[in-house]
């Protein structure tokens, strides 16, 4: 399956609170979804949102949150689309790619290229929708070859 993955307009962030709410992601309070670079999204025919990932640039590192795929439309290939599009647009060789996740998101990531790293590390990219939501979260990394 081919997916198109695109750059959210200002005007759309709203609607990605909304898609995030739908889909059980609450913790993010609305005023940061304003904050992040850039939304990255994927729709149906229709135009109905099923995907999206916010991207947050620091230097070598690019920061990743709100990974985030509909229901009816997972296992497809969707999130990694998203991913792949975050590595071929947004960033160099000997760039990082940084995601703040719950345990059960391991494998997902690890399928995707993603390591283990230590959090203290990456601990001042926490500073976004990540002060409520990454306390008690892991830090996968990975590097763009
Ligand atoms: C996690 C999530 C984004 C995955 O989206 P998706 O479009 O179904 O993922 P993909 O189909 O692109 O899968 C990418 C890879 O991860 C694997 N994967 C996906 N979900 C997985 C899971 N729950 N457990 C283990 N591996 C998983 C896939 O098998 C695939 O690997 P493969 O191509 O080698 O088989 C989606 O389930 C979701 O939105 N969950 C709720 C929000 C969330 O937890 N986000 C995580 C980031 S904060």
């Amino acid at each position: 399956m081919s997916v198109e993955v695109k750059i959210a307009t200002r005007t759309e962030v709203p609607e990605i609170g909304r898609f995030l709410r739908s889909i059980g992601k609450n913790g993010m309070s609305s005023e940061y979804l304003w904050d992040f670079d850039v939304w990255l999204t994927v729709r149906d025919m229709g135009g109905a949102l099923i995907g999206c990932d916010a991207l947050e640039r620091r230097s070598k590192l690019l920061h990743g949150h709100s990974l985030a795929v509909r229901k009816d439309h997972r296992k497809q290939g969707i999130a990694r689309a998203i991913i792949e599009h975050g590595f071929i647009h947004y960033m160099d060789s000997g760039d990082t790619r940084v995601v703040f996740t719950h345990f059960y998101n391991k494998k997902m990531y690890e399928r995707m290229g993603f390591t283990m790293a230590d959090k203290a590390h990456y601990a001042h990219l926490d500073d976004i929708g990540a002060r409520e939501l990454h306390r008690s979260t892991m830090v996968l990394i990975r590097i763009k070859e």
